[in-house]
This record gives C-alpha cells, structure tokens and sequence, in this order.
C-alpha cells in the first residue's frame, strides 16, 4: 500500500436533482449512506489521513462522516467554485505539508470497493506519475469528463462535458471522478488552475493538462467494473444503483453457501450476515445488522432489522427489529418482533403475537393472538391464546414475570406488576391481578350460570302483545 497517503472526499456540492431535504451523499442504499459505502472502501486503503471537504448542508454530513470516520478531517468549502477549489480547501485544512500520494475520491459512488481503490493507487505510484486517472469506458459518456488522448495515447487533458468540441464528445473512455496525485506536484498546479470555462469553476481535471505541459507523466487506468464509480444524481440513479448493489450482495452470499429462492424480490443490507444453509424464500428484507444462524429459514414475506436469528430456527411472514430468537425457535406467520424481544432456544411466537421488551425462555411458547409487553416468562412455559400482558396503566409501564413450566389459559389478561410461580396455573378468562405464587391454579371467572330453556323462553317472551301504555 502506498506509504504516507492522503485520501481526499468531496462532499460539498449540494445535489439539487435529489429534490430532497437529506444531502445527496447522506442517501441510502443498502442500509448504509452513499458516503458510508465511500468511506468504507477508504478504509480499506489504510490512509495515513483522510480530509473530507464538506459544505453544503455540513451541519448534516460534518457530523456523519465524524461518526463513521472519527480522526478524518473536515474541511469547510463556503462556496462550490469546483472540485479544484475543493481540494485546495482540503489541502489547507491541513497543518503539515502534504507528502506522498493524495487519492481524491467523491462521496456519491456507494459501489465503490477498496480493493479496487487501492489496486489503482498501486498502479500510480508503481508507474511514478504525476496524476493517474481512474477511468472508465461507457456506453453513454454524457455529462462526464472526457479522456483525451494524443496518437500516441497518452493522455493529454480531461475536457468536461460544456467545454468539449463534439468530436471530444464522442469519446467513450470517461474520468471517474477518482484520481491520484503526486502530493508535490498537486499542491503547485492547484495553485495555476484558472476558472476560465463553462461553468466558471476551478476544475481539479485542469491539472492533467498542467502536469502535461510540465513534461510529468499522467496516465489512466481504466476499471472493467465502471458501475463501482457510477454516481447517484437523482432517485432513479439512486434506485438502480441499490438495486445493482443488492444484487452483488445477493450472489455474494449464494456464493457463501446461502439458499435465496428469489434474488429478485430479496434484500440484503451490506451489514447483515449469514451463515451457511441459510434458506431465504420470497419477498424477504434482511436489514441493518441482522445476523442469521446456520440452517435457518427466513421468510416468505419477512423483514427483519437489526434482529439476530439462532441456528435452525424458522422465521415466517414476520416483522421483526432488535429481536433475537434462539436456536430452533419457530415465529409466524404473522407475528410483529419489536425491540426487546429475546425467544429462547426451540421456543414459539406464533400467529398474530405481537411482542416487547419480552424475554421468552427456551422451550416456552406463545402461540397464538397475545400481546406479551415488558414480560419474562421462564421455561418450558406455554402462554394460553388471546392472552394480554396488560403493562400499562396509563402513566407508566409494568413488568409481568411468570415462571417454568406454567400453563396459563386462553383468553387471560395480566395486570402488570404481577408475577406468576414455576408449575402455575390459569383458568381461561382469568383477569390476573394479584401474584401467582408456584404449583397454584388462580381463576377469576365468577361460577357460571345455566339459564335452563333459554331460547324456548325468549321465544314466549317475544310472542306477547306489546305492553299497553297508559
Ligand atoms: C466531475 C469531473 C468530471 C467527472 C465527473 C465524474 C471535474 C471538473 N469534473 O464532474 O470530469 O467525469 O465528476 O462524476 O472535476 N464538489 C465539491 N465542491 C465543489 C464542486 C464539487 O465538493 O465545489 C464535489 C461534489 O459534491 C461531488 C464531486 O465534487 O461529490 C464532483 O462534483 P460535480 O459537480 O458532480 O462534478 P461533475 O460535473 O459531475
Ligand atoms: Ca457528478
């Protein structure tokens, strides 16, 4: 890897077509923000520092490449007078001279891999040059900075899209964006670039024609895969490149040993992890940091963020969030798993169970209908249908606790605080308002009562001439 390297991101430029109060490169795909996937392939390049050159919304994107990044630096670019501008802003927000080789890259191309980049900054010192460009060939060059060549073909100048001659605007070998620099040589032809083009900004391109007058070498290195520098202007760009990045992640994990039925309708933030055998069905969203264990069964019709999921459990048409199940557990369908929820090894959560802040013990079960809130149940415990953890009283939340090995009846309502033994019992119908203690049975129905020839009688009832009034 190159010694004594600087990566510069430019994040300034606001991203209008966006049309949207997020800043461009604060967009996601992937569970991740477009600069999030940049700073990520960085990364992987080991940079002596990064700088970061922000403006446009820098209170939004300051603080979220701080986050992601903590010792890159920021450096503040008040106007957008280009990418030139940009990085002479970066360069001066650092105290030091700069020395060795210094890698711009944008902050919008979330495909962007850092074996890629630092295959290209490898290239660019091996080869001594000035500036290299990473660039790429595309079936349709519009927009992009044009990658001139002499007869010879060496690269001569990058001409932007405005400033192109229509016989330049043919070309189809296109400037990325990503570039590397000898530091020297950077920091001096900055200082020469004018503003004298199209947009009446300092482009950072100029310098390949400076390095050229100069005698220096400047080179190009193409990439095969040009969609890992593609940029997103706008949603549908946006839409494309997450779905392109979805599918890479996609096969990446059939390739790991992952059954996925339908890569078309399944997806895989780039955070989550699988284990092998896996089985994914339909219609299903892993997201966030979701990890799922060996052999299980995810889906139809699932999304699950943030949840870890055991080996060999089975999850069907659920929602779930921060939701850890065990090993061998069995959810769904229709079940909604919200944070806190932790079900124990072979343990259920069945149809139509919503639940909360709920430790589950292995073994125990709630099958059907229930809402479980603020709840510990031990293990080897079944939970009756149509049942209530009723943990709110209006004010604040309570906890219900219930022991091992309890039988609770359809159709209970738990009023929390209340706690009920290991080897209980409820009647159904039970409303549960005082503890429980172990081995007892508590009902609270009242007797019920037979009205004997009930229909018979109502029948009489209603064949009677109505009351006279008076
Ligand atoms: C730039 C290149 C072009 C290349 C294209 C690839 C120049 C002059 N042109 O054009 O050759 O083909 O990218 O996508 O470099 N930015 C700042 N401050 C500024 C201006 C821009 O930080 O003052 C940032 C933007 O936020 C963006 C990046 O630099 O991340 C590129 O800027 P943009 O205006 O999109 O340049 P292009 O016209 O696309
Ligand atoms: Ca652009």
């Amino acid at each position: 890897m190159p010694k004594n390297l600087t990566v510069v991101v430019l994040a300034a430029g606001g991203g209008t077509r966006m049309k949207s109060k997020t800043m461009k490169v604060l967009h996601e795909v992937g569970g991740r923000s477009m600069i999030g996937h940049v700073l990520n392939a960085v990364r992987a390049m080991e940079p002596e520092r990064v700088i970061a050159v922000v403006g446009t919304q820098r209170e939004q994107v300051g603080p979220h490449i701080q986050q992601l990044v903590p010792e890159a630096i920021l450096a503040v670019q008040e106007t957008q007078d280009g990418t030139g501008h940009a990085v002479r802003v970066a360069i001066e927000a650092v105290s030091e001279r700069l020395e060795g080789t210094v890698v711009v890259v944008t902050g919008d191309t979330p495909l962007l891999r850092g074996d890629s980049l630092r295959a290209f900054a490898e290239e660019h010192e091996a080869a001594e040059r000035a500036v290299s460009i990473l660039s790429g060939i595309v079936p349709n060059p519009f927009g992009y900075g044009r990658i001139v060549r002499n007869k010879e073909g060496d690269v001569e100048a990058i001409v932007e899209e405005k400033d192109a001659t229509p016989l330049q605007r043919d070309i189809g070998e296109i400037n990325s964006g990503i570039l590397a620099f000898d530091a020297e040589f950077l920091i001096e032809a900055l200082t020469k670039i004018g503003n004298n083009n199209a947009n009446g900004e300092f482009y950072l391109t100029d310098t390949v024609g400076i390095a050229r007058d100069a005698g220096l070498t400047v080179g190009a290195y193409a990439i095969d895969d040009v969609s890992q520098t593609e940029g997103a202007n706008d949603r549908a760009q946006l839409a494309a490149l997450g779905r392109e990045l979805n599918r890479r992640i996609v096969t990446q994990w059939m390739k790991d040993g992952v059954t996925v039925m339908d890569p078309e309708t399944t997806w895989i933030d780039a955070d989550v992890v699988l284990n092998r055998d896996v089985t994914i069905l339909p219609g299903t969203q892993l997201l966030g940091a979701t990890v799922i264990g060996e052999d299980a069964v995810v889906g139809p019709d699932t999304t699950l963020k943030d949840c870890e999921i055991g080996q060999g459990a089975r999850v069907v048409r659920t929602h779930g969030e921060l939701a850890v199940i065990g090993d061998e557990a069995n959810v769904g369908p229709f079940s909604y798993l919200r944070p806190g929820t932790n079900l124990g090894a072979r343990g259920k959560i069945g149809a139509f169970v919503e639940t909360k802040n709920a430790q589950i013990g292995d073994g125990s079960k709630v099958p059907h209908l229930t809402y479980v809130g603020d709840a510990e149940i031990g293990e080897g415990t079944n939970i009756g249908a149509g049942t209530i953890f009723a943990n709110y009283d209006g004010t604040n939340k309570h906890r219900t606790k219930i022991g091992d090995r309890t039988k609770t009846g359809a159709n209970n309502t738990f009023v929390a605080p209340i706690e009920i033994g290991d080897d209980a019992s409820t009647g159904g119908g039970t409303t549960v308002r005082r503890d429980v203690p172990d081995g007892a049975l508590a009902v609270s129905a009242g007797p019920q009562r037979n009205l004997e020839r009930w229909k018979e009688r109502r029948a009489a009832v209603r064949d009677e001439p109505p009351a006279s009034e008076d």
